[in-house]
């Protein structure tokens, strides 16, 4: 009777559609309540010489305006490098950079307020680009390095020799719910936060730090997020503490629920990349060596930058076996906002590096890239060490390479892709497969660790609570399957709660894909401690004297929802039964569970460990069809299989692989974050930023994972799906330049991503331009393609 691997419905699927799901905004208002917000820096680069809040303060229903002097020195925070400040104190380093903080009862007076504030400001020149801070010598952390090898002679001994530069840009999150907090005061200098975060602890503690107060006087609950993609890991704390110095100060509830516009103008987002890389092969595609130093755009302050260019370091040669390897990371402070995590955390940075130079390779060599991937995919029991020292164990991907390409009929489309585009006037074609090995634990050891509460009532229901959150990804399902297979108990009768600092402590940020690995290990094994005091019970229980029966907990079973002794199988109790009879005798039905990942470690002095517990991997075939006039992209079909090991919730994880896959997409595609010269973002909005929608589905779509029941890393042989198969929106991207490798005329084509229509419309342009052909029927700067047959 289990329902582990079942499909039961997400816990908050009805809920979300009929608009039951409460989210932070749907509390309802509180006496005395007030509405915060802030007011930010309108300069990217420059230094406040006065600030004067007189008028503002003047406005009716502006009730308090907070600057740093009302933090009493404790501004400073940060999740590693503590170079953030809650309110600016004189150095404005990002347009919208939070200076007041303002306390209202209307939205219109918070409006006015933010009109009537006057700064006068000395303007610094600022940096937006990494070339800019390269020359200028602007890093947050060191360099590191990861390396093997010898690099030197690769090169001297390669047949080809490649080099160049890589662009990857931004993406804002996009989740639907922005971010949000309101914020309760209690007697004692107590307050209860309710935020919109992934890391509850996090929003715990620096509310505590900024306040001056200690950790046991703030409680974080998080109900659920309305999306996150690790936008939410961090930087949810700083509308939380703003709303938290409000409560404090003014000792009403203070709410602060920023519209979309602000929220995409002042948060940080995924890490624009800009790569070097210099790669040596032999003739046959063979990667001999590769050298690639990374460059983000970290923005203004640290934020989880240096930890996100770490995961991109480790996922540089992503799917590929490369001997002789020197990875350097560096991280640009430029003045943005500070950049963030977000769905891969680097990873997909770092893997369209070698994604690119793959295609690179083919191009020059003008093979089919499928088979330079296929040559140079990590090996089962040879070829299998990752630069970092990790052996990459329980390897798939040649299987999954193998059964896609079959499935897709991967080498006849290519075949026909390339017959159409030497037959078509006005359109291209490209596809391209690409793969993923996508390392699961955090980066950081100790925050693999989390706890779980699972408390057993009278009638058989149970509740559980752990640090985990859950922001749509169906977190509470798979525990609540979980909990409910380890007392043999129907989904139904299980609960799982809001979460929250009170009953959880010193909780991650529920990241890294690890959700469910950590909270749900955890829970299940808080719940096996009550079922063998259960047990323990059960025996006494049924050990019958004039049967001779002495207690045996080892033939109490649980079937079925019912409990029995297997020497005496017709006396039976059900789960319900048991529990009471249970506690009449004092045994105690609630418990703890803590779990840490084993085995994981990382020496950055060595560039070597075994960061991961195991790989999560896949592959995606993609063909698009290019309108040569207009640059226009559409994708025809896109096929996926992957290694999820067993699947908690199939359905779930159907949904996590489809819908990252597509936010994979729209990072590769259509996603562009556009800055006006003086820094401030103008796509800030549905109207300016273009994330993908329903028509921008592959018209085929087809997703499915290989039948792995070998994961015995983790619970219940299931593997982490949340962030790996965004990577696979590459597969669009690589298409896209295979495409551009059909009228190339053998050069290699140079594609930036995200390959906007006006990328490749610039591309297609640019290629015509380089070969000194006859104009062609349409002229430049429409695209067209040289030497097309007469039709
Ligand atoms: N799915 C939904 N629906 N909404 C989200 O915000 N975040 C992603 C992924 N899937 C996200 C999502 C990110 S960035 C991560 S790290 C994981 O979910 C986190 O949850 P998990 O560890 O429980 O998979
Ligand atoms: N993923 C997400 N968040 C993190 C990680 C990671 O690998 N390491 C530290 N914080
Ligand atoms: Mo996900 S970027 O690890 O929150």
């Amino acid at each position: 009777m289990s329902v582990v691997g079942k499909n039961i419905p997400h816990d908050s699927a009805k809920g979300h559609v009929t608009g039951e799901s409460l989210y932070i905004d749907d509390l309802p208002f509180a006496r005395n309540e007030l509405l915060v917000d802030y007011w930010g820096s309108p300069v990217a680069h420059g230094r406040i010489r006065s600030l004067n809040l007189e008028e503002a303060a003047k406005i009716p229903g502006v009730v308090a305006l907070f600057t740093y002097r009302d933090l009493g020195g404790h501004n400073h925070f940060g999740p590693i490098i503590e170079d953030e400040m809650l309110l600016v104190e004189e150095l404005c380093e990002y347009i919208g950079q939070p200076i007041v903080v303002i306390a209202a009862e209307t939205r219109k007076a918070i409006a006015q307020a933010k009109k009537a504030i006057q700064v006068d400001m000395e303007t610094l020149e600022p940096v937006f680009t990494i070339d800019d801070a390269i020359a200028k010598r602007q890093f947050i952390g060191t360099t590191r390095v990861i390396q093997r090898g010898d690099l030197d002679t690769a090169f001297q001994q390669a047949d080809h020799v490649l080099d160049g530069t890589f662009i990857n840009g931004g993406q804002d999150h996009f989740y639907l719910e922005s971010q949000a907090v309101i914020a309760y005061p209690g007697e004692h200098q107590t307050l209860t936060v309710h935020s919109s975060t992934q890391n509850p602890s996090e929003v715990q503690r620096e509310i505590a730090n900024i306040l001056g107060l200690q950790h046991h006087q703030v409680v974080c609950v998080t109900k659920r997020m309305g999306g996150a993609f690790g936008g939410k890991e961090t930087q949810a704390t700083h509308p939380a503490a703003m709303a938290a110095l409000v409560a404090l100060k003014t000792h009403r509830p203070a709410r602060l629920v920023l519209n979309k516009d602000d929220d995409m103008r002042t948060t940080g987002k995924r890490h624009p990349f800009q790569n070097n890389y210099k790669v040596a092969f032999n003739r046959d595609g063979l990667i001999l060596g590769l050298q690639v130093d990374f460059y983000s755009d970290g923005g203004a302050a640290a934020d989880l930058s240096t930890s996100i260019m770490g995961r991109a370091m480790t996922h540089a040669e992503n799917a590929y076996f490369i001997p002789n390897i020197k990875i350097t990371g560096t991280v640009c402070k430029t003045n943005f906002p500070p950049n963030t995590a977000f769905r891969g955390f680097g990873g997909p940075q770092g893997i369209a590096n070698i994604e690119n130079i793959i295609e690179e390779i083919a191009a020059t060599l003008q093979q089919d890239a499928y088979d330079i991937r296929r040559l140079n995919c990590y090996g089962l029991q040879e070829r299998n060490m990752t630069p970092y020292g990790q052996v990459f164990q329980n390897n798939w991907l040649p299987t999954i390479f193998n059964q896609l390409a079959e499935r897709a009929d991967y080498k006849n489309r290519r075949a026909e892709v390339e017959a159409f585009n030497a037959r078509s006037r006005t359109h291209l074609k490209g596809i391209s497969m690409t793969p993923v090995k996508f390392g699961i634990s955090f980066n950081t050891k100790f925050l693999n660790q989390g706890n779980a509460l699972v408390n057993v009532y009278l009638d058989g229901t149970v509740q559980v609570s752990t640090g985990g959150t859950e922001m749509g990804q169906g977190l509470n399902t798979k525990i609540q399957q979980l909990v409910a297979d380890e007392f043999h108990i129907p989904a139904e009768s299980v609960i799982v709660m809001s979460t929250s600092t009170e009953k959880n402590n010193n909780t991650s940020a529920t990241a890294a894909s690890s959700g469910t690995d950590i909270n749900g290990s955890a829970a299940v094994i808080a719940a096996q401690k009550i079922r063998e005091r259960l047990i323990e019970f059960a025996s006494r229980h049924f050990a019958l004297k004039e049967l001779g029966l002495i207690p045996s907990t080892g033939h109490i079973q649980f079937e079925a929802g019912q409990i029995y002794d297997s020497r005496n199988p017709d006396k039976k109790l059900t789960f319900a039964e048991l529990v009471k009879l249970a506690y009449f005798d004092r045994v105690n039905l609630g418990e703890r569970g803590f779990y840490t990942t084993p085995g994981v470690d990382f020496n950055w002095e060595t560039g070597q460990g075994t960061p991961f517990l195991y790989f999560t991997t896949g592959c995606a075939v993609s063909e698009v069809l290019i309108d040569r006039f207009t640059g226009e992209l559409k994708v025809l079909r896109t096929d996926i299989l992957m290694d999820i090991g067993k699947p908690i919730n199939p359905g779930i994880d159907r949904g996590q692989i489809t819908g990252a896959f597509i936010q994979g997409m729209g990072w590769v595609t259509t996603e562009e974050l556009k800055f006006s010269a003086s820094g401030e973002l103008l796509s800030h909005s549905p109207t300016t930023y273009k994330i993908p929608n329903i028509q921008d589905v592959p018209e085929i779509f087809n997703v499915d994972w290989v039948d792995n029941d070998g994961n015995h890393m983790n619970v219940r042989r299931s593997k982490a799906v949340g962030e790996p198969p965004l990577v696979l929106g590459l597969s669009v991207w690589a298409a896209v330049k295979h495409a551009l490798g059909c009228v190339s005329g053998g050069q290699i084509p140079k594609l930036n991503l995200p390959a906007t229509n006006e990328e490749i419309l610039m591309r297609l342009t640019e290629l015509a331009e380089s070969r000194s052909v006859a104009p062609s029927p349409v002229t430049p700067p429409f695209a067209v393609c040289p030497n097309e047959p007469e039709n």
